[in-house]
């Protein structure tokens, strides 16, 4: 779907308690994963739960047209994969819509190809940095054939006859970059080092290894990890239960936190470590969160979470927990709005290239609803309001602008819901690329989301 069509505003007011039980969708790295993975391997791959928003759709298209066959039966999406190293060029360009993790992932899973491929995506994603993939994959003998100024979409690579191995220290706490190379290892031959300085979520190491990839890794006295991958092995068909998503719920359970009275119990959240940074944070700010049935599932551990509207307090949330919650600063932000005393949000230079600048997009919607906050280089500070007396905006006030950013859009919908005036976003649209199901689901607990 484009999203360059009239934008479709919504507003969320000041709403009862809200309460009941509900399921988010599943996990979006899992599900980008699940496709791609899925469409490689040889034999079948069984995935239920799969998050069918429009970003893991686009991984799905795009692994089709690279020859693998993905069909829904009933609840269930069935893939019949290439084989490793065995996908087709595709016939035309690759349309990642708004999808970061599809398009990254991917162009390190074929860039290694001997073949073109072209990848393009909507005016968000066109302005995202490409460099951070196309510097590891340029050393391993991969070709941009063209890209836009600062290594930006539409972007065409060309692979080598046969790739090289590199050993690739991250730059950045990035699982994107990490997966990337990792993926391009996959069809290479020998041996691909990742070098991961700080851990970011793991999901590509545990699934890859899953399918049968022969993949290590090692953590030195220091904490950093080296993680090794043999190219040009057999990957095989796996079944996958994708658990839901941490990152979605984080929406209705600030939501929840904030409203006064609300009791609401969200079910079957992935609780792997590399995730829970804002359960984390929140409970230190003295937020309800119960954590029940605590279980694992096909591999990842996950939970029921009940949460119960909570009297929150301002902290500092160390620079070290950004990777493990890097999604869920705009909705942490509004918590914050609503918490007493100031809450300090440190290490947050990768937030400007997110779908949007997150860091410049929350702090110009609070500052718009009324929050006291200030916008470091990579720093934000919030005084909260308990209450959320004077907070959000006047019916005919100016919108939240999301800029295409998903999160943006249901992080400010939360903050109306228990603000005194309405809060107002430009564009729901973008919410329907990880959640799609997130007014039905809002609403349904109580929230006044219109
Ligand atoms: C993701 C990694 C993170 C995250 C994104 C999903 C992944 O991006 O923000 O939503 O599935 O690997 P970065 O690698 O850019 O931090």
């Amino acid at each position: 779907m484009a999203h360059d069509a009239t934008p479709q505003p919504a507003t969320a007011r000041r709403s009862p308690p809200l309460s009941g039980t509900a399921r988010v969708p599943g996990d979006k790295s899992i599900s980008h994963r699940s496709f791609m993975f899925g469409g490689l391997a040889s034999g079948e791959t069984r995935i239920t739960g799969l998050l069918e928003g429009e970003d893991v759709m686009r991984t799905g298209q795009a692994m089709k047209a690279m020859g693998a066959h993905i069909e829904k039966h009933g609840d269930e999406w069935v893939i019949r994969g290439t084989g490793n190293g065995a996908l087709l060029q595709p016939e035309g360009p690759l349309d990642f819509g708004n999808a970061g993790t599809g398009s990254r992932l991917t162009m390190g899973l074929v860039g290694t190809y001997d073949m073109e491929t072209t990848f393009i995506g909507d005016a968000s994603l066109s302005s995202r940095p490409m460099g951070r993939v196309l510097e590891p994959l340029r050393q391993m003998g991969v070709q941009v054939v063209e890209a836009a100024p600062g290594d930006r979409m539409p972007i065409t690579l060309r692979g080598p006859k046969h790739a090289a191995p590199i050993t690739y220290r991250v730059p950045m706490a990035s699982a994107q970059v990490k997966s990337a190379v990792l993926l391009a290892g996959l069809n290479t031959p020998g041996i691909t080092t990742v070098i991961e300085p700080v851990m970011t979520r793991d999901h590509t190491e545990k699934m890859l290894k899953g399918f049968g990839a022969n993949l290590t890794v090692e953590t030195d006295e220091r904490g950093v990890r080296h993680i090794f991958i043999e190219g040009q092995g057999k990957l095989t068909g796996q079944v996958i239960a994708v658990p839901g998503d941490p990152s979605s719920a984080g929406f209705p359970l600030v939501a929840a936190l904030i409203v006064p009275g609300s009791d609401i119990t969200i079910e079957n959240v992935l609780m792997n470590p590399t995730r829970t940074g804002l359960l984390l944070t929140l409970q230190e700010m003295g937020g309800q969160i119960d954590i029940l049935n605590p279980r694992n599932a096909g591999g990842e551990d996950v939970a029921d979470l009940r949460v119960r509207y909570s009297e929150l307090k301002g902290v500092t949330v160390p620079a070290e927990r950004a990777p493990s919650m890097i999604d869920e600063y705009p909705v942490l932000a509004v918590a914050a709005a609503f918490a007493e005393g100031e809450t300090v949000m440190q290490g947050l230079e990768e937030l400007r290239v997110k779908e949007s600048d997150r860091l410049a997009a929350v702090a110009n919607g609070l500052k718009l609803n009324g929050v006291d906050c200030t916008e470091g280089e990579a720093s934000l500070s919030v005084r909260g309001v308990p209450g959320g007396k004077g907070l959000g905006g006047e019916p005919k006030g100016e919108a939240v602008k999301t800029h295409l950013d998903h999160r943006i859009a249901m992080s400010f919908l939360v903050m109306g819901l228990a603000s005194e005036k309405p809060v107002t976003v430009d564009d729901r649209a973008m919410i329907a690329t990880s959640f799609p199901e997130f007014m039905g689901l809002m609403t349904r607990l109580g929230a006044r989301i219109d």
